[in-house]
């Protein structure tokens, strides 16, 4: 989440990085120094022609890749006909079609409902709303190592302290944190076969010592987190989750804002361990890099609220509307499910040898293509490689063309968010461009 606009490709891009610099607010991070020009598919080219091969898709906003021609022309036609009229004043029917598209992936037999905003913390916010507005309960629980988003009530329900929460308290009332399992690295003296109760017994410590479970109105959870080092809990720790919700009547919310839209192999990671959610939060590549959220959820719970109780000026735009069509199209069209399949397969295999290869790859891990390296300076303490040499490899990269982006509480993993459209002579070289910098640093 820092600044890094030092490497520059060439004088535009000085001209642009040097602008940034005195007119942009440096609080807004800086995760590369490329100065992106135009991008198509996997591939971006920055204003002085370079070209780099793109692992971060957008912060996993692109699995249709960038500039998919039916995305391209699905905008220009929206845009030549309506960009605006606000679906609170006159509605369209684009909006109550991706709603309906996104309520027929859940496969459950009750009723669903959705509805549409800007961003992934805004829709978190509103699954908030949505589920104290029917329990009528106030209290919340979210994970250590969470990612929620950047408003003050997702900052509050974030895992993560700098550089997210420091300095911007008071923070939002009635949020409490249980564990999350982290097999890597689990707390002194449980073993990864029993964190899943560990932690479950430990939410349960927290109901007596913190909060009733009668005044929790639900608990938020991503099933694999995101920007907390692409973290996949141990089995069973969802489904435990799901029974404590139903033996208390708490709301079950999944945020699948990063793990979402076929980035694990299924349209959602829920689905890998059968776990429904009352409410599913979703965004980033609902609308291919357009501005787009969503909260999906029981009807009953949806409902609840008074009419204008959720929404806002632009959610559900008529532009970005267009893009989630196209995006659906694509995904069927081009089977989108088997290609990250495919995708996960190769680079868990070239990851997992390079975990064996390399001391500096303490583990590689995953979800589908939703897969990470966690550098350390040593495998066996696995004391975290430090952050600045982190930011040396990413760097070292960037200059080799691969755009490749961190995560983790310790800024040293490796992720990759690449768009699932990706030719597979992209994903090897970029991946032998990881390889050959991470042999420098072993
Ligand atoms: C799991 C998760 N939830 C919510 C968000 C917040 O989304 P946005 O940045 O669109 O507000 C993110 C962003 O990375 C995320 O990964």
């Amino acid at each position: 989440m820092e600044s890094r606009l030092t490497t520059k490709s060439g004088p535009l891009g000085n001209a642009a990085l040097k602008q940034r610099s005195e007119f942009v607010s440096s609080s807004v991070a800086a995760y590369s120094s490329i100065v992106v020009d135009r991008a198509e598919n996997s591939t971006i080219w920055d204003v002085d022609g370079k070209k780099y091969i793109d692992f971060a898709g957008g912060i996993g906003a692109l699995n249709v890749g960038h500039c998919h021609p039916k995305i391209v022309s699905a905008l220009q036609k929206q845009a030549a006909r309506l960009t605006h009229s606000s679906f609170h004043v006159a509605s369209y029917p684009a909006y109550a079609s991706v709603c309906e598209k996104l309520c027929r992936t859940i496969p459950s037999s009750l009723p669903q409902k959705a509805a549409l905003f800007n961003s992934g913390a805004e829709a978190v916010e509103n699954a908030v709303k949505l589920a104290r507005f029917f329990t009528g309960r106030s209290a919340i629980v979210s994970f250590g190592y969470a990612f929620h988003g950047r408003t003050l009530l997702c900052l509050t329900l974030n895992g993560r302290e700098k550089v997210l929460k420091s300095g911007f308290g008071p923070f939002a009332p009635e949020i409490y944190r249980a564990p999350f399992p982290y097999s890597y690295r689990a707390p002194v003296g449980v073993s990864p076969e029993r964190l899943t109760e560990y932690c479950l017994e430990e939410l349960k410590r927290l109901w007596r010592s913190e909060i009733s479970p009668d005044q929790t109105a639900a608990l938020i959870v991503e099933p694999v987190q995101g920007e907390g080092g692409f973290i996949v809990p141990t089995p069973g720790f969802l489904k435990g989750l799901r029974e404590l919700c139903d033996a208390h009547g708490i709301i079950l919310i999944v945020d699948e804002v990063q793990s979402g839209f076929g980035r694990t192999g299924k349209f959602w990671a829920f689905e890998h361990e059968g776990v429904l959610p009352d409410l599913l939060v979703t965004g980033k590549s609902l609308a291919a890099g357009m501005p787009l959220s969503a909260v999906i959820g029981r009807a009953e719970i949806m409902d609840a609220p008074p009419a204008g109780a959720v929404g806002g000026t632009y959610g559900g735009n008529p532009l970005s509307c267009a893009a989630a069509q196209a995006v659906f199209e694509i995904f069927e069209k081009e089977e989108l499910l088997k290609k990250a399949e495919s995708i996960a397969k190769t680079v868990k295999t070239r990851f997992d040898a390079l975990e064996k290869k390399f001391s500096a790859v303490g583990e590689s891990r995953g979800l589908g293509a939703m897969r990470a390296l966690e550098l350390v300076l040593d495998k066996k303490t696995k004391a975290p490689l430090p952050a600045d040499k982190v930011k040396k490899i990413i760097a070292e990269c960037e200059k080799k063309g691969l755009l490749i982006i961190k995560a983790g509480i310790f800024d040293n993993v490796l992720r990759t968010l690449m768009p699932l459209t990706i030719e597979s002579k992209d994903l090897t070289a970029g991946l032998d461009i990881l390889e050959s910098v991470l042999e420098r640093f072993s």
